[in-house]
């Protein structure tokens, strides 16, 4: 009788025992218990003019970058510049109001010679095949020199402009369907001068294309190297590491990995400060996120993405998708071995519906493959698409890998009108309840890991916003996003824009971790 109720007692305790390990593991396995609390080295290894104005200052014509986009009026006429159809045809001078035809925006050959790329992304030039002097847009790749164009600007009014075609002579709205490059040019910038255009600067772009191109190839490797060395540097690993944060999420460009001379315009020598951070991450304790923040052709038309005047291309062929394979190949086969490679994210922000379920499934799949070839314990994340797009669109992908797998998603209140109109309770309340409820249905008990990769505690306008406003902001999101199951990273630890700089928001005890 004794020993049956022992022999029982044994039994129960040990399938006790081994109910609790199977939880134990399931829970280890589905959720570690370590979670990113990282921050993002924004605006470092990948240009970002907002976060760091002061690198375009020294750009000789800094107002006509690559992407500016030119309304241009002729004051002869009263009319705007026109690319007909939108290309593929003649330039006229017709317009009565600017929008998407009327746009013409630069490539720049250098700081006085550029290119004028229209709507449907023909290049303005002289139409070689008629009499010479017409203007069309009718060139897909600019070849000759007639798509080449001078901006000579008036220095009293910066918004007069006279444009010199390559035949020497400048460009002239004859009639209003009717513009040719056969003016001699003279000194008056009067409104009755037909080669004069009243010029509006419709948009821009400032990121690495725009820096690199901008300084051009003599400059732009001095201003750049002299940028990485100095903007982020080992004391700021050990400043973040002291104040709560265990990881960094360091975006990089596709030509990190073209060696020392990458396609122009871009700079070599970006990886040896990437050698440096994961030295510093490893010295501090760190763990670092590599994130393809600019996929070769642009995976968002953004400037982020390095992208040259807005065009979207990325994707769109299997040789572009194994090139970018080639990149996360390559990157994590040289971090492999490094204790603080924690988790390589194939892509940034790719936008839909341009950037298509089916490319990034078919990228997705081989960039795992890449990570695993030379990593079994790296995360692999996999950025959620911007634009219109099922949050869950990659849950049967993700079921499919062989685990380690974790979604990205971005939460901003900003860059979208919802939050022009809101006050501070209602900003921290959206946080509540919105981005909670976002959050948790992407963490499921079985999908992937969840990671909020970036955040700030920045509103969408400047309400004149109290310091403790702030604070309560900030804590709203450490709590929400705290329950993303691997972690989040701050939008970015260094930026002219106080909120956004999470060195800023710790050091004047708007954060703490
Ligand atoms: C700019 O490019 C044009 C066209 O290629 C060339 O003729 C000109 O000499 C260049 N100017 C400078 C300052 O490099
Ligand atoms: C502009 O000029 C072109 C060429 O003559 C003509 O086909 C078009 O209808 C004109 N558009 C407007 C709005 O006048
Ligand atoms: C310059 O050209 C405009 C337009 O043809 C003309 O009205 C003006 O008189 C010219 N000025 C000079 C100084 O030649
Ligand atoms: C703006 O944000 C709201 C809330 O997140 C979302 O429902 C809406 O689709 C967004 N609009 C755009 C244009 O992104």
């Amino acid at each position: 009788m004794e020993t049956k109720l022992t022999r029982q007692i044994i039994l129960i305790s040990i399938c006790i025992i081994l109910c609790f390990m199977v939880t134990l593991y399931t829970w280890r396995v589905r959720r570690p218990n370590f979670k990113i609390q990282a921050v993002n080295l924004g605006g470092w290894l990948v240009a970002e003019r907002w976060i760091k104005p002061s690198l375009f200052d020294g750009i000789p014509n800094k107002d006509f970058l690559d992407g500016t986009s030119l309304h241009l009026k002729s004051p002869t006429v009263g009319k705007y510049l026109c690319a007909e159809w939108g290309g593929r045809s003649i330039i006229v001078a017709n317009r009565t109001y600017a929008t998407i035809w009327e746009t013409f925006k630069l490539w720049r050959i250098n700081e006085t010679s550029f290119q004028f790329r229209v709507y449907n992304k023909q290049f303005m030039g002289l139409d070689t095949a008629g009499n010479g002097i017409d203007l069309v847009a009718v060139t897909d790749m600019p070849g000759g020199r007639t798509e080449t164009f001078q901006i000579v600007r008036n220095s009293d009014d910066l918004n007069r402009i006279r444009i010199k075609a390559s035949n020497g002579f400048f460009l002239q709205v004859k009639t209003a369907d009717l513009v040719t490059a056969d003016f001699k040019g003279n000194d008056s910038w009067g409104d009755d001068n037909p080669s004069v255009f009243i010029m509006w600067i419709s948009g821009r772009f400032d990121g690495e294309y725009q820096v690199t191109n901008g300084y051009g190839p003599t400059k732009a490797p001095q201003v750049m190297r002299e940028h990485w060395s100095t903007y982020i540097v080992e004391e700021d690993f050990k400043f973040v590491s002291k104040n709560g944060i265990n990881a960094v999420r360091i975006p990089v460009g596709w030509w990190i990995a073209s060696g020392p001379t990458p396609p122009q315009p871009y700079v070599g020598g970006s990886l040896q400060y990437l050698d440096h951070a994961f030295l510093w991450a490893q010295k501090y304790g760190l763990k670092v996120i590599i994130d393809l923040q600019a996929a070769p052709g642009s995976q968002n038309g953004f400037e982020h993405s390095s992208t040259r005047d807005g065009s979207q291309e990325w994707g769109q062929s299997d040789q572009n998708i194994q090139e970018t394979v080639a990149i996360i190949d390559f990157l994590t086969a040289r971090y492999a071995d490094n204790p603080s490679l924690y988790a390589v994210e194939l892509l940034n922000e790719p936008l839909s519906p341009k950037a298509s379920l089916d490319s990034l499934i078919k990228y997705y799949k081989a960039g795992y493959e890449a990570v695993r070839k030379h990593s079994k314990t790296a995360y692999v994340i996999l950025a959620n698409r911007f634009g219109p797009a099922d949050p869950k669109e990659f849950f049967p992908l993700a079921s499919g890998l062989d685990g380690k797998v974790v979604i990205d998603v971005h939460y901003y209140n900003n860059f979208n009108y919802t939050f022009y109109g809101m006050n501070v309770k209602q900003n921290i309340d959206f946080i509540y309840s919105y981005r909670s409820s976002q959050l948790s249905e992407v963490t499921t008990s079985n999908g992937p890991l969840t990671f909020v990769g970036e955040w700030a505690a920045e509103w969408a306008h400047f309400l004149s916003v109290k310091k403790e406003d702030y604070k309560k902001y900030a804590e709203a999101q450490l709590e929400v996003y705290g329950r993303a199951t691997f972690g989040w990273a701050y939008w970015t630890l260094k930026n002219v824009n106080k909120a956004w700089s999470l060195e800023w928001m710790i050091k004047n005890g708007y954060i703490k971790l």
